[in-house]
Parts: structure tokens; sequence; C-alpha cells
């Protein structure tokens, strides 16, 4: 997959797999600009750089739009131009709709949705200025289908980056921008450690696979590979599921 010297910026690059797609595309000879609320982003940062990629790194709130403006001139500064954005940062409160507060749903939204709607937003000035660029969105199978064992909150703001997506996908194609999603199933990151520690929460996970394990870090970072690389220039407005057909049953 060619995205060599291609200038990548991840949002939630600290993170089980921001920081596993991070180094991926940075082996391929992308040049990535990590971004995550979490100051370990500079470990993942160290630890390209250690192995001879190139990469930078900012510790910013993506859910404030001043961060977000002062991410992208700094991202262009270093680097000249944004080829590819991986919004990819996100949180999950696990309280289903009778005990999630208002505030609870609308941090949800502000991080799940928001911060790619501010991503999109400061990022699509300068690959419009540039004659092309592409958008990849870390979704959720839950973006697909209303998922029994996940908070409506997650599910709601993993739906509407489904659509958002495909919205940018429709508007931006004719200044050379595609925008894709990928939709995984359950992944071992830190957002699912503490539940994929119940061996029955585990096991309900497991069964709603038909490839019968669990999605690997691995497998949403080739996916993202894929999507970012030349080879994937007509490919645009997809929600690709990374889920062992979770979503076909
Ligand atoms: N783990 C799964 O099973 C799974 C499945 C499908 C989709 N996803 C999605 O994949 C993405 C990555 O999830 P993960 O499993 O790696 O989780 P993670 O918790 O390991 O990583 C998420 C990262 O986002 C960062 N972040 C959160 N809020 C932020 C903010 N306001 N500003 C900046 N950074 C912020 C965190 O610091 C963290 O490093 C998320 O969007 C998640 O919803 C995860």
């Amino acid at each position: 997959m060619n995205v060599q010297g291609k200038v990548v910026v991840i949002t939630g690059a600290a993170g089980g797999i921001g920081s596993v797609m991070s180094k991926r595309l940075a082996k391929n000879g992308a040049k990535v600009f990590l971004l995550d609320i979490d100051a370990s982003v500079v470990n993942v940062k160290d630890s390209i750089s250690e192995t001879g990629g190139q990469a930078e790194c900012l510790a910013i709130d993506l859910t404030s739009e001043e961060e977000w403006k002062q991410a992208g001139e700094t991202v262009i500064k270093n680097f000249g131009r944004i080829d590819v954005l991986v919004n990819n940062a996100g949180i999950n409160i696990r309280k289903n709709i009778e005990e999630m507060t208002l505030e609870e749903w609308n941090k949800m939204m502000l991080v799940n949705v928001g911060s790619v709607f501010l991503g999109c937003k400061t990022v699509l000035p300068y690959m419009r200025h540039q004659g092309g660029g592409t958008i990849i969105n870390t979704s959720s199978v839950c973006g697909l289908i209303g998922h029994k064992y996940t908070p409506e909150a997650y599910t709601a703001g993993k739906g509407a980056l489904t659509t958002l997506t495909k919205s940018i996908a429709a508007r931006y194609a004719k200044y050379g921008i595609r925008c894709n999603s990928i939709n995984p199933s359950t992944v071992e990151t830190p957002m699912t450690k503490n539940m994929l520690e119940s061996p029955e929460w585990r096991q309900e996970r497991l069964g709603e696979v038909p490839l019968g394990r669990l999605a690997t870090t691995d497998d949403v970072a080739n996916a993202v590979l894929f999507l970012a690389s030349d080879e994937a220039t007509f490919i645009n407005g997809v929600a690709l599921p990374v889920d062992g057909g979770v979503t076909c049953c």
C-alpha cells in the first residue's frame, strides 16, 4: 500500500488503535502528525522516530476549535500539507440510556462527533487549497447496527459519523477529496479492557463474531492503511466494517 511521503494527521494517537495505526502508517513511509489529549502521545512519536520514521505530535483537546486551528497551522508549518486526516479519537461512557445523564450524553457527542466535525472543518480548507486529500473516520459496527451491548449514546454518535462521512464524500469529491469510515467490531484496547475482563462480556462479544475472534489493532490499522493509500483512490463514501462478519448477522 503506497502512502510514501504522505502527511497523515491522526487523532487519538496515544490510544490502543491510534498508536498502532500511527506506527503502521509511519513504517510504510508516511509522515505522521499525532494528536491526543494524553501527553503520553510523545512516547508514540519517540518510538516512531527511534525506528527511523517521521513523526511529530501535539497534546490538544480535540473538542476545542481554537486548539484544532493551532494544530492545523502547526502541521502545515512542519510538513507543508495535509494529505490524510484520520479522526480516530473517541470515548465510551458505559451507561445505557436510562442511566446516562444529559451531561454525559453531551460529552459523548462532543468527543465522538464534535471533534470529528472540528477536525474536518480545520483540514478541509487545506485539502481544497492543495487540490485533494482523504479523510478516514473511525466509526464502529455500532455506527451500522443498534448494538444491544453498547450504550445508545455511543451507537448514536458512531451512526452520525457514518452519515457525516458520506455527506463529506458527496460534497467534497469535486475537490479531489475522499472521505470514508472504518467500522470495527470489539478490539482489545484501553477503551474495552475493563469490559473484556468480565468472562461473561468477553464471551458475548466473541459470540457475535462469525470468524470467532475479536478484532485486533492490526486489523484496523491495515484497513486505515488501505484507505489512506494510492490503491484506494476510487473508494469514496464507504463505511468499511472491520468486524469478522458481525454486521452480516
Ligand atoms: N476498542 C474498540 O473495541 C473499538 C471498536 C470500534 C471502534 N472503536 C473506536 O476506535 C477509536 C479508538 O479507540 P481505542 O479503542 O483505541 O480507545 P483508546 O481509549 O485506547 O484511545 C482513544 C484515544 O482518544 C483520546 N481522546 C479522547 N478524548 C480526547 C479529546 N477530547 N482530545 C484528544 N484526544 C482524546 C484518548 O486520550 C485516547 O488516547 C475510538 O473512536 C473508538 O470509539 C473502538
